[in-house]
């Protein structure tokens, strides 16, 4: 019984995924790009043993039940057809996310899993095969498998749904932070809230044309370290996301009252000189890019209006490691 040991890092979209096309293949509606963190990651440990009689799942010290490892148990039973392993696995996993910081762990979550599954199952594949295993946990997991900005590919089908990646070593000096207004549980899950998007929202068919142009311009701005231009589209797009949620029916909002006061934080930092740009995912909390030499004045102004221990400053962070 070999256990291996993976680590992936979470990653913040830039260009969201908000859509899926196929629950079942877990196809996007769109492409999406985003900036793999250094600050958020997860470890996860996987053996396969012949004396199971299910997948044992354990995340953070605690053991799931397997009503609530079902997500787990579909990655590992991929992972089982294609590479004709028949046992039942041990998963454990640790998140490496400050605590309560309620930041998504399902993107280096699944990473990481997809990465140790397939190594302790004796195949031998590409990342950019793990990163196809990842989506099928979590769409934003394609991402997390390599570092630095990465395109998750929509793809038409199974084998073209995959993660490229744009820049792997970063050595623009910018920065990301995180503002946790509230570390609770998202209340509409993605999932939920992407397929009401999709099917009600009458503004669906202007976002993917939005992502579409976003794509194609912030592509060029992040290569060419432009960061006026990778400012503006990051921040305009996460809007248009959340528009999405508005122009849902039933309509409903991740924002909460501090979101809207963090939110003119940042648009007063930048009216006062100091350039920074907001982007937010399926919950309120802010994260804020920045260029490194605004990073202490960005973190003061937020630690004095909110807490010091609300904000959380990552870097771009790297790809799968197995440990
Ligand atoms: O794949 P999920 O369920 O983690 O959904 C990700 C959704 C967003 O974080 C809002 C956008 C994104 O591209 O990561």
């Amino acid at each position: 019984m070999t256990a291996v040991t993976a680590r992936a890092h979470t990653n913040i979209a830039l260009v969201k995924y908000w859509g899926k096309a196929d629950t079942e293949l877990m196809l996007p509606q769109t492409s999406s790009l985003s900036l793999t963190l250094d600050q958020f990651y997860t470890d996860t440990t996987v053996s396969f043993d012949d004396s199971l009689t299910s997948d044992d799942v354990v995340i953070n010290d605690q053991r799931l039940a397997p009503a609530a490892s079902v997500k787990v148990s579909h990655v590992l039973d991929l992972v089982r057809q294609q590479s004709g392993e028949t046992r039942f696995a041990h998963v454990a996993s640790m998140n490496h996310v400050p605590t309560s910081a309620g930041l998504a762990s399902s993107a280096s979550a699944f990473a990481a899993l997809a990465g140790a599954a397939s190594r302790a199952a004796g195949l031998n594949q590409s990342r950019t095969e793990l990163s196809r295993l990842a989506r099928r946990g979590s769409g934003s997991a394609t991402r997390s498998i390599f570092g630095g900005f990465v395109k998750w590919q929509a793809g038409t089908d199974d084998a073209s749904s995959v993660a490229i990646p744009i820049q792997e070593d970063v050595t623009w000096p910018i920065a990301m932070v995180a503002l946790v207004l509230d570390p609770h549980h998202k209340k509409v899950s993605s999932t939920q809230g992407m397929q009401s998007s999709v099917t009600t929202s009458p503004y669906y068919p202007a976002w993917k044309q939005v992502v579409a142009e976003d794509l194609a311009a912030i592509t060029p701005a992040i290569l060419a370290q432009d960061f006026t231009t990778t400012g503006e589209i990051l921040e305009a797009n996460a809007m248009r996301m959340h528009a999405l949620t508005l122009s849902a029916n039933p309509p409903y909002s991740y924002f909460n009252g501090e979101t809207l006061a963090a939110i003119a934080t940042v648009q007063a930092l930048r009216d006062s000189g100091i350039a920074c740009y907001y982007t937010l995912d399926a919950g309120p909390n802010l994260k804020v890019f920045c260029q490194e030499k605004d990073l202490g004045a960005v973190t003061t102004r937020l630690a004095s209006q909110f807490s010091a221990d609300q904000v959380i400053v990552a870097h771009p962070g790297p790809g799968i490691a197995f440990l």
